[in-house]
Order: C-alpha cells, then sequence, then structure tokens
C-alpha cells in the first residue's frame, strides 16, 4: 500500500482503535483486524466485552485520564494507527443536541466538551509518544462536518458544532507541534459521513434517498482517505471521500 500507514518492518502495523464499542468504531476494528498488513488492533472501550472478537480488549473512560494512560500503557509502542471513534451528539441522559441558545445549559455544553473535544485530546496526549518514528504512522479523530466554522449554514447543535470546532483545532495544534517531534506521523480529523449508528438514528428522518451510509461502508471509506495520507495533509479536515473540509 503506498501512502500512510506503510509498514516500516515485516511485522506488520500495530493499530489502537478507542471506542471499538461503536458503531463506525466497531466497523473500522473489524475491518483492520482483517487486513493481512495488519499484526496487532487494540479495542478500547468503556465495556471490553463489546470490542469485536480479533481486536484486543481494553477499558477506558474519556473522562478518566487515569484510564486513557493506564489503556495506553497496556498498549505499548509503536503505533501505526491511532483511530478516535468516540463522540455524543445528545447528552448520556438523551438530552439534546440544541436547536437554540435559549436551551443552552452549562453542564449539558460541559459533557459534549469532555467528551468530543477533551478526551480525544488525552488520547493524544497518550498516543501521539507512541508513534512509530518510522513508516508513515497516522492519528484520526472522528469529528464532523458540522464543525466546520466555515460551513456552518443551518445553526443548531451548539455544543455539538462547538465541540466537533475544538477538536478540529486541537488536532491542528498537535500535528504543527508532531511536525517538530515526529515529522514523518500524519495527525488529522475526519468526518465519516451520515451513517447509521445509534449516534445519528435520531435524526435520519432528513437524510436523502442513498446518503445514510452502513457503518461497514464509512469505515471503509475511512481507512481508503487514511491510506492515501501525506504529510502535507497534516492538521486537515477530511470527508469519507478525501475531500478536505475547510475549518
Ligand atoms: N453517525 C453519524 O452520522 C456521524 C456523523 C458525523 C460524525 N460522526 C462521529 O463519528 C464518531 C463515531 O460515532 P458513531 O456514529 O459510531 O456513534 P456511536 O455508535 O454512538 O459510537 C460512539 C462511541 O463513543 C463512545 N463513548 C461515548 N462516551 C464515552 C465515554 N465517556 N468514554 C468512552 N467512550 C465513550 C461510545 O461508547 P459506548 O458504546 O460505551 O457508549 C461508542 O463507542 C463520533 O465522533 C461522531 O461524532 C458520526
Amino acid at each position: 500500500m503506498n501512502g500512510c500507514m506503510e509498514p516500516s518492518d515485516s511485522n506488520g502495523l500495530r493499530c489502537a482503535v478507542f471506542g471499538a464499542s461503536g458503531g463506525i468504531g466497531a466497523a473500522l476494528a473489524e475491518q483492520l483486524c482483517a487486513r493481512a498488513d495488519v499484526a496487532e488492533v487494540h479495542g478500547i472501550a468503556r465495556d471490553p466485552a463489546r470490542v469485536p472478537s480479533g481486536a484486543i480488549p481494553h477499558r477506558f473512560d474519556l473522562t478518566s485520564e487515569a484510564s486513557i494512560a493506564k489503556a495506553c500503557a497496556a498498549i505499548g509502542e509503536p503505533l501505526d494507527l491511532v483511530l478516535v471513534a468516540t463522540g455524543r451528539l445528545t447528552r448520556e441522559s438523551g438530552d439534546g443536541p440544541e436547536k437554540s441558545w435559549r436551551t443552552l445549559d452549562a453542564d449539558a455544553m460541559a459533557e459534549l466538551y469532555a467528551i468530543n473535544a477533551i478526551g480525544p485530546a488525552l488520547i493524544a496526549k497518550h498516543t501521539l509518544p507512541l508513534l512509530r518514528k518510522q513508516g508513515k504512522p497516522v492519528f484520526a479523530a472522528i469529528s464532523a462536518k458540522v464543525g466546520s466554522i466555515a460551513d456552518n449554514r443551518l445553526g443548531g447543535w451548539h455544543s455539538y458544532r462547538a465541540s466537533k470546532a475544538a477538536l478540529n483545532m486541537l488536532v491542528r495544534n498537535f500535528a504543527i507541534e508532531l511536525g517538530r517531534t515526529n515529522p514523518r506521523a500524519v495527525a488529522v480529523t475526519l468526518h465519516p459521513g451520515t451513517v447509521d449508528t445509534p449516534l445519528s438514528q435520531p435524526f435520519q428522518r432528513n437524510v436523502a434517498e442513498g446518503k445514510l451510509f452502513t457503518p461497514e461502508i464509512s469505515a471503509a471509506k475511512l481507512l481508503q482517505v487514511i491510506a492515501g495520507l501525506d504529510t502535507v495533509d497534516s492538521g486537515r479536515l477530511f470527508a469519507w471521500d478525501g475531500a478536505e473540509i475547510p475549518f
């Protein structure tokens, strides 16, 4: 394979999928497990029993840095691919997303920021130092097109959009820092399309015919995008079809 995630030795790639219990995360872990160039897939989830078989299960919670550090210590280095496939659109209680500033709530905003921006940033803190120094290692966090400020014409979903915009900014920052510490590595955010998962389930009514991906299709497209990445792409947000989405 050309581009990113080239094996740097004959032992095969070591991959970690955070959120391997989710719709897209599980599909990503399963597809990586099936690849001949992949030696090890670590699936990290709140409930390790829900990590697809074939992946090595670990427990973590995005709201506990200690649990992220513990999982990363167990995984060890080097890593060729780190995927962050976690996220929330509504609160754990089911409330949200907000349609108007009138319904803004500090606790709701803090919860969405904790899950969509702070947790992935802490995963980066503990995984970026594990990225292999050879080959073309990749850190990719699943963001969302609605986190693009430039693309925002509809408004609404305040905490989700803002927390994903924050995630995009954080990963851009990490990419710049990574350029100095591990210049072969690439850090990006990805938009998976509209995907049939528990996250999107309550909001699928207005999705146009043929525009709702299965998690398997989305995961396959995201892995294709990752395979085509180069160091010049680091810090950017890409959609499932490889198109760059402006911040
Ligand atoms: N589906 C779409 O249409 C769509 C569109 C754009 C962007 N995205 C993004 O794609 C990513 C994956 O979402 P999905 O559609 O696959 O949704 P999903 O099936 O609901 O998966 C979400 C994942 O996040 C995990 N998670 C939530 N809170 C957590 C916590 N405190 N600690 C650890 N893990 C936690 C969930 O774990 P549990 O299973 O334990 O809850 C689950 O593994 C998200 O970033 C989402 O914003 C999705």
